[in-house]
C-alpha cells in the first residue's frame, strides 16, 4: 500500500537558505542547484520572488534563477503576489508557488495579510499564471500548529486548501512549518481533505524537523497514498517569520527511507551526500542531517 516511486520536491535552495544568517553567494547557490540537480533531484525550488526587504538572503533572485533555468529540472519559485509572479514570469519561470496559512497569526506575520485578504490577493495570480501556462503549486502554512495559536483545528487547514484548489492551484503542500506534528494528526488531516474532495494525487508534504517527527510523519502520509514530498539537501531550512521553525526533514534522511522499502526516488544518495557536505562548508557548521553525517567520511 505504499507507492511505488516518490516525488521529492526538493527545497533546500530556497526554505534552506532563505533562513541563514549569512547571504550565500548566488554564483555558490546557483552551484547548489546544479549540483542538485546532477544527484537526480529533478523537482528543485530555486528562490523565491518575494520582497527583498523580507527575505534579504534570496534578494539576487534575478540574477540566480537565469544561471539555473536551462537545467534539466522543474524549477518552481514562490511568488507572494502579482509583482513577484511578473517578475518570475519575466524570467521564464514555468512553474510557481503561492504561500497561504492556515492561522491567522503567520498569515500576518509572514504575508501581512490576514488569511482572506492573501487569498485574495492569491487568487488573479495563480489565474494569471494559468493563463500562461505555468504549474501553480498552493503551500498552506501552519497546517498542525503555530507558535502563537498553538494546535491548528484541520477544518480551519480544509478550508484553506480547497480555496487554493477552488482558484485553480493543480497541488498542494501541506506545511508543518515548525515541526509539531505527529502521525496520527497527520493522518487525520489527509482524511478530511479527501472527505472535502481533495483527491491525495495532488498532495505533498512538508514536514520540518524541529522535534524530530518528520520521518514519522512521511511514512504516515505515504501509507496514506501521498507520493510527492518536500525535503531539503542536509535539513538545511527554517522559516524567518516563525519562531521555532527548525531545518526541513533532510533529502538524505528520506531518500535512506526510501530506498529501504524499495521506493524509487532517481536519486543518487552519495552525489547528494557530497553536496550537503559542500555546503555546510560554505555555511561552516555541519549539516543537522544524521545520514548526511554517517554517509561523510574526511
Ligand atoms: P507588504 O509590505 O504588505 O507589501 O508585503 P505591499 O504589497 O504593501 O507593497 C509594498 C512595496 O513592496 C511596494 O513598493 C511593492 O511594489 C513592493 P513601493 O510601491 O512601496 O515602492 N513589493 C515587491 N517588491 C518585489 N517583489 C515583490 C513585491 N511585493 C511587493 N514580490 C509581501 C507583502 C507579501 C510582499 C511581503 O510580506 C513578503 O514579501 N513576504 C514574503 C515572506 C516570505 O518570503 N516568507 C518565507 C516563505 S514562506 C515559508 O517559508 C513557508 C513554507 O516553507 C511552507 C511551510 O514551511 O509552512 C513555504
Ligand atoms: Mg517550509
Amino acid at each position: 500500500d505504499l507507492p511505488a516511486r516518490v516525488r521529492i520536491h526538493e527545497v533546500g535552495a530556497r526554505d534552506g537558505l532563505q533562513n541563514e544568517k549569512s547571504t550565500v553567494p548566488t554564483e555558490v547557490k546557483a552551484e547548489f542547484v546544479r549540483r542538485l540537480a546532477d544527484a537526480g533531484l529533478t523537482t528543485i525550488e530555486a528562490t523565491s520572488f518575494v520582497h527583498p526587504k523580507w527575505v534579504p538572503q534570496l534578494a539576487d533572485a534575478e540574477q540566480l534563477f537565469p544561471m539555473v533555468r536551462d537545467l534539466a529540472a522543474d524549477l518552481p519559485v514562490l511568488v507572494p503576489n502579482q509583482r513577484g509572479l511578473d517578475r518570475a514570469l519575466a524570467l521564464g519561470a514555468r512553474r510557481v508557488a503561492v504561500f497561504a496559512s492556515a492561522t491567522e497569526s503567520f498569515a500576518k506575520a509572514n504575508l501581512n495579510r490576514t488569511v482572506d485578504e492573501s487569498l485574495a490577493v492569491f487568487d488573479p495570480v495563480v489565474r494569471h499564471a494559468r493563463d500562461e501556462g505555468a504549474h501553480v503549486r498552493g503551500y498552506v502554512s501552519m497546517c498542525f500548529g503555530d507558535p502563537w495559536e498553538g494546535a491548528v483545528p484541520v477544518p480551519q487547514v480544509v478550508r484553506v486548501c480547497r480555496a487554493l484548489m477552488d482558484m485553480g492551484c493543480q497541488e498542494l503542500s501541506l506545511g508543518d512549518t515548525i515541526g509539531v506534528a505527529t502521525p496520527g494528526h497527520v493522518g487525520a488531516l489527509l482524511a478530511a481533505l479527501n472527505a472535502e474532495g481533495v483527491p491525495t494525487d495532488v498532495i505533498g508534504v512538508h514536514f520540518h524537523d524541529t522535534y524530530g517527527q518528520a520521518l514519522a510523519n512521511t511514512l504516515a502520509a505515504l501509507r496514506h497514498g501521498v507520493s510527492t514530498v518536500d525535503a531539503s539537501a542536509g535539513g538545511l531550512g527554517g522559516c524567518p517569520y516563525a519562531k521555532s521553525a527548525t531545518g526541513n526533514l533532510a533529502t538524505e534522511d528520506l531518500v535512506w527511507m526510501l530506498r529501504g522499502l524499495g521506493i524509487d526516488t532517481g536519486v543518487d544518495l552519495g552525489r547528494l551526500v557530497a553536496t550537503s557536505a559542500w555546503m555546510a562548508e560554505h555555511l561552516g557548521r555541519p549539516s543537522p542531517s544524521r545520514t548526511v553525517r554517517a554517509l561523510s567520511h574526511k
